[in-house]
């Protein structure tokens, strides 16, 4: 180990190194792999067994449950809670926080009809500050930022990582850059960055091209980059995988459903669980699945090809998160698939549409990129990978109202093209009919508001929600 607490391992060809010495685009010099953060703890070998000065698996959850209840900023964020398994910061006190994290988990008793199970959880990250899961990474690496004198981060983003990096930036008085792909993100979250002061420039490529631009920029320009190989911004996102098993009085669920983009998510929360097991906090692991759009389908392709190349695609869908077709983190993502024993699917525009409106219908909501989990169990339960009894954890990874126009365009059945619409099932299309509420414009006149309330009594008694 270095002076640090922690030390940054290539994926690739396993060289360590001492955190200050990485290079500005966090690839290794040797390989071009990415790192990851290990600990003294994660080279232990006997999952377990206590390791070095960290206290016990008992003692840990005690704390950790016990600053719930205190006044202090770090300990009110539901990621620094857990600190003591990623101790990135010299002083914890450098913590830059929204209070992020202690996101709920909510049950979802009809979409588990729907899918064919009996027992189906949501974690919904799309209840952090800036409404998606990209702060609980964006703490975590931004405080390194902070730590280290930075005074410009950058991030290349289909729109959630530049909302989160704007809001901690702003928090921590550092400069933002944001590089967006023009006109191929939602509204909510490019009004985001500039709502919290970043310098976001829109340009005239898509969110891989937009990575390619920064990768050049970080060489020439004293800026910290915070897109996803930056391996502090997994540090927070294993966090969710703590809470999750928390939330459930440290049982673990059988499956846990995450999309797919950049793939940084997946194995984030691989990484948690992992560790957590290692540190004889759970007994045994989840498998970990994703499920990427059929547009936007890499990994997919990859996962179903008997010589596994991984081929960039040209990404086109409407989940516009997880418009990416050259990912960055998708071996490691890859790696904790095939490690846990989890499968990959794609899933179409018309099935994405149609999940997102049964997690609607909940009461809960989501954007489209987290409606791909809902749409991809379903076929994981075809398939046969998700059995009936089996605890399903999907994640919900941005909150509804990032892509407010999505929503609209499908309940004033404007989102589908007339082919899509045609190649649905007539049980979609009865689920479609079923779930779809538009707006209704009315005389302000009561017996006129009256008579509509009637007619869709009636109707809504001739089509019940599937
Ligand atoms: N869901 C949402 C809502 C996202 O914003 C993203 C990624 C993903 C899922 C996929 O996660 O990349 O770790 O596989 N959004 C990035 C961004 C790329 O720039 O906001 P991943």
């Amino acid at each position: 180990m270095s002076e640090s607490a922690h030390n940054l391992r290539c994926t690739e060809c396993g060289s360590s190194i001492a955190p200050e010495t990485v290079s500005s685009n966090f690839r290794c010099p040797l390989c071009n792999g990415l790192y990851e953060v290990v600990y003294a703890w994660s080279e232990s070998s006997t999952p377990g067994t206590p390791v070095g000065n960290l206290p016990n698996a008992s003692a840990l959850r005690w704390l950790w449950q016990e600053r719930r209840t205190s006044t202090m900023p770090i300990d009110q964020s539901g990621v620094w809670r857990f600190r003591d398994l990623f101790p990135i910061l010299k002083n914890a006190e450098n913590a830059v926080t929204l209070r992020e994290g202690n996101t709920p988990l909510y049950e979802l008793p009809r979409c588990a009809k729907v899918a064919g199970i009996d027992w189906l959880l949501a974690k919904h990250q799309g209840m952090n500050p800036t409404g998606s899961f990209k702060d609980t990474g964006m703490t975590a690496a931004l405080s390194v930022a902070a730590e280290r004198g930075f005074e410009w981060v950058a991030c290349a983003s289909t729109g959630n990582t530049s909302a989160a990096m704007a809001a901690y930036a702003a928090r921590a008085g550092l400069r933002s850059i944001v590089f967006i792909p023009e006109g191929k993100i939602a509204w909510g979250k490019l009004s985001q960055s500039m709502d919290y002061g970043a310098l976001t420039i829109q340009l005239k490529t898509d969110f891989d091209g937009c990575v390619d631009i920064l990768g050049e920029l970080v060489k020439r320009f004293p800026i910290y980059l915070l897109n996803s190989v930056n391996p502090y911004r997994l540090e927070g996102q294993k966090t969710p995988a703590f809470e999750i098993v928390e939330q459930l009085d440290w049982q673990v669920p059988e499956h846990i459903i995450v999309p797919g983009g950049n793939l940084a998510n997946s194995a984030a929360l691989g990484k948690g669980f992992m560790e957590m097991h290692q540190l004889g906090l759970i007994p045994h692991r989840p498998k970990i699945s994703v499920i990427q759009a059929e547009g936007a389908n890499p990994l997919y392709r990859w996962f179903i090809d008997s010589n596994r190349i991984m081929r960039p695609v040209t990404a086109d869908t409407r989940a516009t998160a997880i418009r990416i077709g050259n990912p960055a983190s998708w071996r490691k993502a890859a790696t904790i698939i095939d490690t846990l024993g989890g499968w990959c699917e794609q899933v179409s525009e018309q099935e994405i549409a149609l999940a997102k409106a049964q997690i609607g219908a909940e009461g809960v909501g989501c954007e489209p990129a987290s409606a791909v989990t809902l749409a991809g169990l379903k076929k994981l339960v075809a398939l046969g990978k998700v059995t009936r009894e089996e605890r399903a954890v999907l994640i919900l990874t941005g909150h509804t109202l990032k892509d407010s126009q999505y929503t609209i365009d499908y309940h004033r059945n404007e989102l589908l093209n007339p082919s899509e619409v045609a190649e649905e099932t007539p049980l979609q299309q009865t689920q479609h009919a079923a779930l779809r509420k538009p707006p209704v414009v009315l005389e302000a006149n009561p017996d006129v508001v009256l008579r509509a309330l009637e007619a869709h009594m009636k109707l809504s008694h001739s089509v019940q929600p599937a």
